[in-house]
């Protein structure tokens, strides 16, 4: 597996730590427990999107672009991590934004990853429905743009993340550990997609469970495949199995971006037995699902930390009320 062939950015700090999580095992009563801390790599306050964008900026730079365009709900990790690479590569960026969880107040509305974007130079364009969306990309995409996917999913990005894995199962085997469970938040997709591919094409021995935060798991599923095969022929390779992968959907609760009792429990759980912070609308969800399947298995567990902390403090006012 090749990837210095693509063009690439230098954008975040890697390896990210491999972190042994004992007090968290403890508490669940499972096998070791690791976590993946892809939640602090640099720049812009970090997260997973760092590994998407190393890939798709080289090849933006590449192809001449001056302006990146970018979609995502208010309160999106990925346009803030667009923002902050843009700032840093002294390219123009625009994040169109569309209001699609039904969460309001001042919190949600303009802090957080909000009031990020905006310091990182950002041009914000917050839309109401698909229709304001569509229009505003219409009034802002030029020849010199280059338009990134939601949660920079393609196959390009997902690439980010089969480099993810190659670390990860390196960090895994310096530690002779040849057999775990990988758990993983799926919102876009191409995080779960590279993981699942990266660790096919090492022959790696373990498993892959994606707990979607938005989509059915039918629609994850169908997604992650789909991003896999994509990133498998940009590295010649032939459409993956992923027998090895499996994804879920029911920690999702009511919809995406609205907390749950159970992704609240989990976040107090991770922060007073490790002192890891989780976001309420990927990580925490994801974590109530790690919370469920650690202590089943009979190998070690690692959950792949994916940031998202400024999202917190869009839910600043509901954290208040839970744990003063
Ligand atoms: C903190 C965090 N975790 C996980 C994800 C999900 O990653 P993906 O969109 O690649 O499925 C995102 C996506 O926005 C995110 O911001």
């Amino acid at each position: 597996m090749d990837l210095s062939a693509f063009p690439r950015v230098a954008l975040g700090s890697w390896p990210t730590p491999l972190e042994d999580a004992p007090r968290l095992a403890a508490a669940l009563g499972s096998p070791p427990v690791l976590i993946k801390r892809d939640d602090v790599n640099g720049l812009g306050a970090g997260g997973n999107k760092l590994r998407k964008l190393e890939f798709l900026l080289g090849r933006a730079i590449e192809d001449g672009a001056d302006t990146i365009i970018t979609f995502g709900a208010l309160q999106t990790n990925h346009g803030r991590q667009t923002a902050a690479a843009c700032a840093k590569l002294g390219l123009k960026c625009e994040l169109v934004l569309t209001a699609k969880v039904p969460m309001a107040g001042d919190a949600y509305e303009r802090s957080g990853n909000v009031v990020l974007d905006h310091m990182f130079g950002a041009t914000v364009h917050v839309c109401a429905d698909a229709d304001e969306t569509a229009a505003a990309y219409e009034r802002i995409n030029h020849d010199k743009a280059v338009t990134l996917p939601v949660g920079g999913s393609n196959g390009l990005g997902a690439l980010g993340y089969v480099a993810a894995a190659v670390e990860l199962v390196g960090q895994l085997d310096e530690r002779g550990i040849d057999d775990a469970t990988i758990v993983v938040p799926d919102g876009s997709g191409a995080t779960a997609a590279g993981v699942a591919l990266g660790t096919e094409l090492l022959g790696w021995p373990g498993k892959v469970h994606a707990a979607s935060v938005s989509h059915t798991a039918q629609d994850a599923e169908q997604e992650l495949h789909a991003l896999a095969t994509e990133a498998a022929a940009l590295l010649g390779e032939p459409a993956p199995k992923l027998a090895h992968v499996t994804v879920t959907d029911d920690t999702i609760g009511p919809g995406y971006g609205v907390p749950t009792p159970e992704m609240w429990d989990v976040l107090k759980l991770f922060a007073e037995t490790e002192g890891v912070v989780l976001d309420p609308v990927y990580t925490g969800k994801a974590a109530v699902k790690f919370r469920e399947i650690a202590p089943r298995g009979d190998v070690p567990v690692v959950f792949l930390h994916t940031g998202g902390l400024p999202g917190f403090y869009g839910y600043a006012p509901e954290a208040v009320a839970r744990f003063r």
